[in-house]
């Protein structure tokens, strides 16, 4: 494993994985795949363009473009794909459920089918808990079935069922991790805690979904990074991999960190019509990645207090964000009439 291709690796945690990678691994070279949707953006890469300028690439491309994808794989001689990039807003897969389809499982089996013809060494697939649907007690294994709930998951879920069914057919070696919600720098501000935390800056209200006691176990994006890593180089061909820190807590207490870290009001908080179809709970078990060796470094708390003052001392790169027009249309579509109501 030496020349990797990170796809979707301008977005939030393909960004933190591709750093923190090219750090522990002098000797890798890392192309970032990307289309730089409104999700995925340079300048969330722009440090590692200069810092690691010999060992870093970046090939603005659509994982449904076979042409590009093969001619990419092809000639920069990729012997590992890290897939990433995914459409992956569960507010937004209601709005436009069409495009989670295309990118989520029919790129994913656009870079398998490449994977498959240029005899790449390891395909991995980052998915998400959200694919064994709501888990009222008790905790998910990688054994258990899939119950995705909303087209978001749907998606995820036959793109995980898609890369199960490369392996078994040809052989493909491949490996999945299924990570809980990440939270980090460089997330997009529409996904919650970043909305949070720089409404709260602001003193703007938080519109919290419905009671607010869903139940997330919300990981700091970097133990999430070191979990992949763990499974590229110690994981079982063909196995999947839950990664998290195995607890949860409610959206009201993520909220009420969010208010206590940036010294907030409670008044703050607003209670607005919930998603529709929204999962009460994830809840995974780890113990299979514990067993290489990989242990989680943060708690769902300290993750999300970590993340908030990043946002607080990093304003130039989320106020540009949220003053433009995709996020404002996007932002009054979703939250305008709740707010209105509430
Ligand atoms: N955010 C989470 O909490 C979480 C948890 C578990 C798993 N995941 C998974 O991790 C991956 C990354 O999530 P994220 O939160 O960083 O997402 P993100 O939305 O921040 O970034 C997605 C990236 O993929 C790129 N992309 C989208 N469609 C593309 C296409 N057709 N071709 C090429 N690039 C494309 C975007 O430009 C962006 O850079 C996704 O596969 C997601 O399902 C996310």
């Amino acid at each position: 494993m030496r020349r990797l291709m990170v796809t979707g690796g301008a977005g939030f945690i393909g960004s933190n994985f591709v750093r923190y990678m090219l750090q522990a691994h002098p000797d890798y070279h890392i192309l970032v795949y990307d289309k730089l949707t409104y999700a995925g953006r340079l300048e969330n890469l722009q440090d590692v363009a200069e810092i690691f300028s010999d060992r870093y690439t970046f090939v603005r491309g659509d994982i449904c473009d076979v042409a590009l994808v093969d001619s990419t794989v092809e000639a920069q001689d990729i012997d590992t794909i890290v897939n990433f990039a995914a459409e992956t807003h569960v507010d937004r897969s209601l709005m436009e459920p069409g495009s989670f389809i295309q990118t989520d499982v029919y790129g994913t089996y656009v870079l398998l089918e490449s994977a498959r013809k240029f005899g790449v060494e390891r395909y991995h697939q980052v998915s998400t808990d959200e694919v064994y649907g709501q888990v009222l007690d008790g905790r998910s294994t990688e054994a258990d079935h899939l119950e995705p709930r909303s087209p978001y998951s749907a998606s995820k879920a036959a793109g995980d069922l898609m890369v199960l069914a490369y392996q078994e057919s040809w052989g493909l070696p491949v490996t999945i991790s299924r990570g809980s919600n990440n939270v980090g720098p460089y997330q997009y501000p529409e996904k919650v805690v970043p909305l949070f935390a720089t409404n709260a800056i602001d003193e703007e209200p938080l519109p919290v979904y419905g009671d607010g006691q869903q139940m997330r176990d919300y990981q700091y994006v970097l133990d999430h990074c070191t979990g992949i890593d763990t499974v590229l180089h110690k994981g079982v061909l063909g196995e999947i991999y839950n990664v998290g820190t195995g607890a949860e807590i409610t959206n009201m207490m993520m909220t009420e960190v969010v208010l206590e870290t940036l010294n907030r009001p409670r008044a703050l908080i607003l209670h607005v019509a919930d998603r529709p179809g929204h999962d009460r709970r994830y809840a995974l078990d780890v113990s299979k990645l514990r067993t290489l060796g990989w242990e989680n470094q943060y708690s769902c708390v300290q993750a999300v207090e970590k993340t908030v003052r990043w946002y607080a001392d990093n304003e130039s790169w989320w106020r540009p964000i949220k003053s433009g027009d995709t996020y404002k249309s996007y932002y009054a579509q979703q939250y305008g009439k709740r707010l209105e109501d509430a």
